[in-house]
């Protein structure tokens, strides 16, 4: 079978279109077909039907994370990211109880504190601000602040920043950032989050890279809800707060693309799948396909009534990399609702256009305002 590819720059294959406007590349790719080809550095296969986020993702022996577009980001090249099985599978028996939900629900007090401490008076930029809440949220409950506001700032600003910038290397910032960690985990008291990154193989860098993961992802996702719930108040009376966060994770997953390197020729519906090519997976394109969401570009809640279908939500991805971090950016995110609620939040200007880089974002500032 031939699989149909999007129009190339240049014939030089799709890494200019994927670098400068990705978005742009997998829309068109999606409306030549469920399953479409790309010419990146490597030859690579996007579907993103149900059928095929099943799989891709129930089957990790095949699908690899080392060797695929983790790789190259410094902030996701290590660790539990980059584990297959089966140490995989055993690193994640040893994270999964700290951040099961029982155990991410008892952080509610400290973050509202964090939440409270933090709000904004007036005029703010929901995308600034969401990112600054995230860093300090980050610092007390998984840093135990002990990591200064100044390096963990300067740690995670490239990932604030355009491509390629995200991607560079800078070892000396990682080292000290490593070192900081180390220290952390030393003097975390018995029981916490921090403390669980003890006793693992590379406590320090898992810690970090649980930082990297949980940082832009829920920061951007916080952002979105903000600007919804600013322009539409009577959401949070009409709709379930958990339906609205959905709504939110479903028209803007943060993680919008998803990467694996296929290890063993393998087939789909007919489609041949070579060893060694890259296979994306992206909960943007599932989560707007008209055939599985209606009207797909409107935010209504209220479609959540009744669940969503298998492998068609996959905002935190699914199978046995499911996101790690999952309760507790829900946390967070219903936190600062619930530390909002009854407040005067209003949408004063910016555009909701998404902008993918590493991950997902608005494309400029959201400005809001908050009475209290
Ligand atoms: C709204 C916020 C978040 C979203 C949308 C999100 C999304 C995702 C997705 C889609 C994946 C799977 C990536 C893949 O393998 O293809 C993932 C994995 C992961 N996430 Fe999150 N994430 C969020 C927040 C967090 C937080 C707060 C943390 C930690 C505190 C975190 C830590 C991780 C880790 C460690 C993995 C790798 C899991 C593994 O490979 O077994 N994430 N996340």
């Amino acid at each position: 079978m031939t699989l149909p590819r999007p129009r190339t720059a240049w014939g030089v294959g799709h890494v200019s279109r994927w670098g400068c406007d990705p978005l742009d590349l997998i829309e068109e790719g999606a409306r030549l077909g469920p399953v479409f080809g790309l010419r990146l550095w490597r030859p690579a296969v996007l579907g993103y039907s149900p059928a095929w986020n099943r799989f891709v993702l129930s089957d990790i022996k095949t699908f690899r994370s080392k060797g695929s577009m983790s790789d190259l980001s410094p902030y996701l090249n290590g660790g539990v990211v980059q584990l297959d099985p089966p140490e995989h599978r055993r690193r994640r028996q040893q994270l999964n109880p700290a951040f099961a939900h029982g155990n991410i629900r008892a952080l509610t007090s400290q973050i509202a504190d964090v939440v409270t401490r933090c709000l904004p008076s007036g005029p703010f930029d929901a995308v600034a601000w969401s990112a600054a809440l995230m860093r300090e949220i980050l610092a007390v409950t998984l840093l135990g602040g002990q990591v200064g506001p100044g390096l963990l700032a300067d740690f995670l600003d490239p990932l604030d920043r355009a491509l390629p910038v995200p991607f560079l290397r800078r070892p000396v910032l990682f080292h000290r950032m490593n070192a900081a960690v180390r220290d952390c985990i030393d003097q975390a008291p018995a029981g916490t989050l921090t403390a669980a990154f003890r006793d693992l193989p590379n406590g320090p860098e898992e810690l970090r890279i649980a930082v990297s993961a949980g940082y832009d992802t829920t920061a951007h996702t916080l952002a979105w809800l903000l600007g919804h719930v600013a322009q539409q108040p009577e959401l949070l009376a009409t709709e379930p707060r958990a339906a609205v966060i959905n709504e939110v994770l479903r028209l803007y997953p943060a993680g919008w693309v998803g990467s694996r390197r296929c290890t063993a020729d393998a087939e789909f519906e007919g489609l041949r799948i070579r060893r060694g090519t890259l296979v994306l997976y992206s909960p943007y394109l599932t989560h707007r396909d008209p055939r599985l969401w209606a009207d797909p570009l409107a935010f209504r809640p209220g479609r959540f009534s009744d669940g969503a279908a298998a492998w068609s939500f996959i905002p935190f991805a699914a199978g046995e990399r499911t996101c790690l971090g999952r309760s507790f950016a829900q946390l967070v995110l219903g936190t600062v609702l619930d530390v909002l609620a009854g407040a005067d939040l209003r949408f004063v200007g910016g555009t909701m256009r998404p902008r993918a880089g590493i991950t997902l974002r608005p494309a400029g500032p959201l400005r809001l305002e908050l009475n209290r």
